[in-house]
């Protein structure tokens, strides 16, 4: 089968609607994981965080990554801004398919993202600190998780539909991706 194109990057780096946008002229559906946990447990994931704790929530990732295995086309996954911390996660996401990282200076996110009550690692006295000091962490471990890496500071959403679009065609062409 060939490969699931996955979105990776920071919270507000645009994950959901460039793969929203890219999944039409793939003619491949989109999967959230933000969402497709929050259909399983019944909650958002604000709730999910507050009742059971980070943990858990991290926990289920890795759950949506595995059940990736069993779907029958190739997907485009906008996967959660934690999701590719975790060592088990990334190894996940290289046996699933082209990973992208979808690359924002921290300013161009706080400017996206300040004011989202739905984000709970954001709900804290000075979020542009906490978003520079997270991405500063962060953006070792997603640059080593990515096979690919596109800037979207300047939010052109067509061009960056073709550039995603080339770029995991011209990688994946006749590509058989390992399966479980
Ligand atoms: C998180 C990102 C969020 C969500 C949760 C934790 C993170 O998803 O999974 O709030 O640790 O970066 P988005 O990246 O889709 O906002």
């Amino acid at each position: 089968m060939k490969p699931h194109l996955i979105l990776i990057g920071y919270m507000g780096s645009g994950k959901s609607t460039l793969g929203c946008t890219v999944s039409y002229p793939l003619k491949q559906c989109l999967i959230d994981t933000d969402k497709w946990i929050e259909q399983k447990e019944g909650h958002t994931v604000s709730e999910i965080f507050a009742a059971h704790g980070e943990a858990y929530f991290r926990q289920r990732e890795t759950d949506c990554l595995k059940a990736m295995f069993q779907e029958r086309e190739p997907r485009v996954l906008a996967l959660g801004g934690g999701t590719p911390l975790r060592q088990e996660n990334r190894d996940l996401m290289k046996q699933l398919g082209f990973t992208v990282y979808l690359h924002a200076e921290p300013e161009t996110i706080y400017e996206r993202v300040k004011g989202d009550k739905n984000r709970p690692l954001l709900q804290c006295d000075d979020p542009r600190e906490r978003i520079r000091q997270m991405m500063r962490e962060r953006d070792p471990v997603y640059r080593e998780a990515a096979d690919y890496i596109l800037k979207v500071d300047d939010w052109d959403l067509k061009r960056l539909v073709n550039e995603l679009q080339e770029a995991y065609r011209h990688e994946t062409a006749g590509h058989q991706w390992p399966q479980h």
